[in-house]
């Protein structure tokens, strides 16, 4: 079998002159859960590339969709008391919106529960089948007796088999580190429904991996790979490439296996599908032939933007399988590190599990946008959001230094010049050398050393600071007859920033948008940077960015904290009884209600309120008139000589009826469904209850 896909891309420099046709796709996210900072690094750093693309004048496409399928989203519906479609329907409108603001600029952003993901996944299972890659045998598993459902490794908990820890999951144990197998885990039980699991037999459908042994060994040694990922990869060749299970029996949120009844595709089988299935919605609104970009011999270029952690999936399974299936396979798989945040796995423990929405709450989405950008480089590293550096990163590098170049100049050519700036350069050699040190940046961007290039862009904002300094237009401003100067200095300096804010373009999306609706100019490219702005006016100028405050990062902290404890607490449709909780309370909240046993010794029916009976209650001396929506589930004789609970420091209401000095506790839905609370025998009046 030969290898597909193409030769690693030609340096930048050299391409230019032709218009490279690009896909581009970052890993879909589970729809289950919210985005949080961790999973932006992946799509900030798929989106500066996909934007620096297009900058350059290419055809470039990114895709992505959210990842619908599997048990936990099946179980997480169930809990919430909704359909799996209503919950993906909802977490995926969230998506969109975090990514939206964080100003990912998908071109089609989709689902894997669609019809085309469902119509391509069949096609590669049916083709892959058609070729004797697939094969049936029966296999033993864990079932939960009681919720009926086979489970998977993560949803048994027992004892450690080797240390005794409690709870520990069925394949390692969090305490010592040892992996076993579930039958090993002592005490075994699901955690779905507690039972005790037992085994079960059941027909599931393999994918032959070994199959393209030959064509994946040459495939991840052509340059489609990071180094440090193809070496991992022969480990993996050494260990022998495993039969692949791509069935799950039913119940399952996901695509019945065609002629298997009650047997679904495997979420792993039909999520990176799901990058062929967003391109080809994109395709039908815009009229892009699909065929071009995934037939099997397609002049496109493929990108996977990936985590380290689902190499084997998109290294080894995905080129498989679309080899098999007779479609092209990937030009590049390129995986990035994990984030740390403040030098620690993002935890929930610790408070350091940010959302994307909880940061947008209170932070500007381009500071993150660069910081990861300065510290992403091409390898698999992790990589640190270290919040201190980065309030002094983002003041020091992006206000003080690149916005500063606009600030430092405009207010002159605003206010001296009506805006009009100069008809020549004062240093054609400094914008010349600018523009020069555009192909070493465009080349870092290609090769995803956004660190790098983001370091050459600010020794270039230094070095126009160092203009200005040198020239010191608010000194000439002072002097007489230097107003030819002044003009001369602030437009060159605003040449140098309009140049610096091309380059930090794909990084900084809203900021050069703004820059250039100040500078009037027309979209900055890498094509047009080179052309200065001369004898034009600009607009007046607003700040383009505002620092960053550490109290603004606490206060994120502070919140995401929050977010943490409130996902801690039962959800409220799982609450009993069927009505939603109230919003939490703490128990200093509950203190202040002054509960009571009183007697109840008269009650009579209101004249003309049919839901109300007028109570005259006993604390033990004192005595307290309440009236209580009770009329239809009691006959008022029945009432007079019971214990009852009540509020008996509630501040006495007005109603039309008369005042109501307290409430009666009574639980139900209302009308006949209503029962009051009653203490048991031996409560005195006035006890208080706690
Ligand atoms: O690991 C994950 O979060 C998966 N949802 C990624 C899927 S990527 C692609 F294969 F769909
Ligand atoms: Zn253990």
């Amino acid at each position: 079998m030969a290898a597909q896909g193409r030769a690693p891309a030609p340096p930048a420099e050299t391409r230019m002159s032709t218009t490279r046709r690009i896909l581009v796709t970052s890993a879909l996210p589970y729809a289950n859960g919210p985005i949080h900072v961790g999973h932006l690094v992946e799509y900030v750093q798929t989106d500066i590339w996909a934007r620096f693309q297009r900058m350059r004048g290419h055809e470039c496409y990114y895709v992505c969709a959210d990842d619908a399928h599997g048990t936990p989203i099946m179980l997480r519906a169930e809990q919430e008391g909704i359909t799996p479609e209503e919950l993906i329907e909802r977490v995926g409108r969230e998506h969109r919106a975090d990514f939206a603001d964080f100003r990912i600029g998908f071109d089609n952003y989709h689902t894997t529960h669609s019809p085309e993901n469902r119509e391509l996944a069949t096609l590669i299972y049916e083709r892959l089948k058609a070729g004797g890659h697939i094969t049936t045998r029966v296999i033993r598993q864990a079932w939960d007796p009681e919720r009926e459902i086979f489970l998977p490794d993560r949803y048994i908990r027992g004892e450690c088999p080797r240390c005794g820890a409690p709870d520990q999951y069925g394949d390692a144990c969090e305490a010592c580190g040892a992996t076993y197998t579930p039958e090993e885990l002592r005490n075994p039980r699901s955690a779905i429904s507690g039972a005790k699991p037992v085994e079960r037999e059941s027909l599931h459908y393999f994918f032959r991996l070994a199959d393209f042994e030959p064509m994946l060994r040459e495939w991840t040694r052509a340059g489609h790979l990071q180094p440090e990922v193809a070496n991992k990869l022969d480990e993996w060749f050494a260990a022998g490439l495993k039969e692949w299970d791509i069935s799950r029996d039913a119940p399952y949120f996901g695509f019945e296996i065609p002629n298997a009844p009650g047997k679904y595709f495997y979420v792993w089988m039909d999520a990176p599908v799901g990058y062929m299935a967003s391109f080809k919605n994109l395709c039908a609104r815009t009229g892009l032939d699909f065929d071009e970009w995934w037939g099997p011999d397609s002049e496109t270029e493929l990108y996977h933007f990936i985590g380290k952690d689902i190499i084997y999936f998109h290294a080894l399974f995905w080129p498989a399988m679309l080899h098999g299936a007779g479609f092209r396979t990937p030009s590049a798989v390129w995986a990035h590190g994990f984030l740390t945040v403040d030098g620690q796995k993002m935890s929930k423990s610790r408070g350091t599990f940010i959302r994307a929405r909880t940061y947008l709450d209170h932070l500007d989405p381009e500071w993150l946008r660069y910081y990861f950008a300065a510290k992403l480089g091409p390898g698999v590293e992790d990589i640190d959001l270290n919040l201190d550096d980065f309030v002094q990163r983002v003041n020091s590098d992006l206000v003080g230094k690149v916005v500063n170049i606009a600030s430092r100049c405009a207010g002159f050519i605003t206010k001296r010049f009506g805006g009009r700036l100069a008809s020549a350069l004062e240093r054609p050699a400094l914008h010349e050398r600018f523009l020069a040190a555009g192909a070493s940046i465009a080349e870092a961007y290609e090769r995803r050393e956004y660190a790098r290039a983001v370091r050459e862009i600010m020794a270039l904002a230094d070095e126009a600071n160092r203009y200005i300094d040198e020239r010191k237009p608010w000194f000439l401003a002072r002097e007489a007859g230097r107003e030819a100067e002044v003009q001369a200095v602030c437009t060159m300096g605003l040449d140098l920033f309009r140049i610096l804010m091309g380059y930090l373009k794909p990084v900084l999306p809203r900021v050069a948008g703004d820059a250039e609706a100040f500078l009037r100019c027309p979209p900055l490219t890498w094509v047009n940077i080179g052309e200065p702005l001369l004898d034009h006016t600009v607009a007046p100028y607003r700040p383009l960015l505002t620092r960053v405050e550490r109290k603004a990062v606490d206060a994120m902290l502070a919140d995401a904290r929050a977010d943490l404890e409130r996902e801690a607490a039962p959800p409220p449709a799982a609450a009993p009884g069927g009505e939603p909780l109230a919003p939490e309370i703490t128990i200093e909240d509950f203190q202040k209600v002054d509960l009571r046993v009183a007697r109840i010794v008269a009650a009579e029916a209101v004249e003309g309120a049919d839901r109300l009976l007028r109570l005259t209650l006993d604390l033990g001396g004192p005595r307290r008139t309440v009236l209580a929506g009770i009329r239809q589930a009691y006959e008022p004789e029945a009432l007079v000589g019971r214990l009852t609970v009540m509020v008996a420091n509630l501040k006495p209401r007005k109603m039309r009826f008369g005042v109501s000095e307290g409430m009666v506790l009574a639980a139900g839905p209302g009308g006949r469904e209503l029962w009051l609370i009653a203490p048991d025998e031996g409560a005195e009046p006035g006890m208080r209850v706690k």
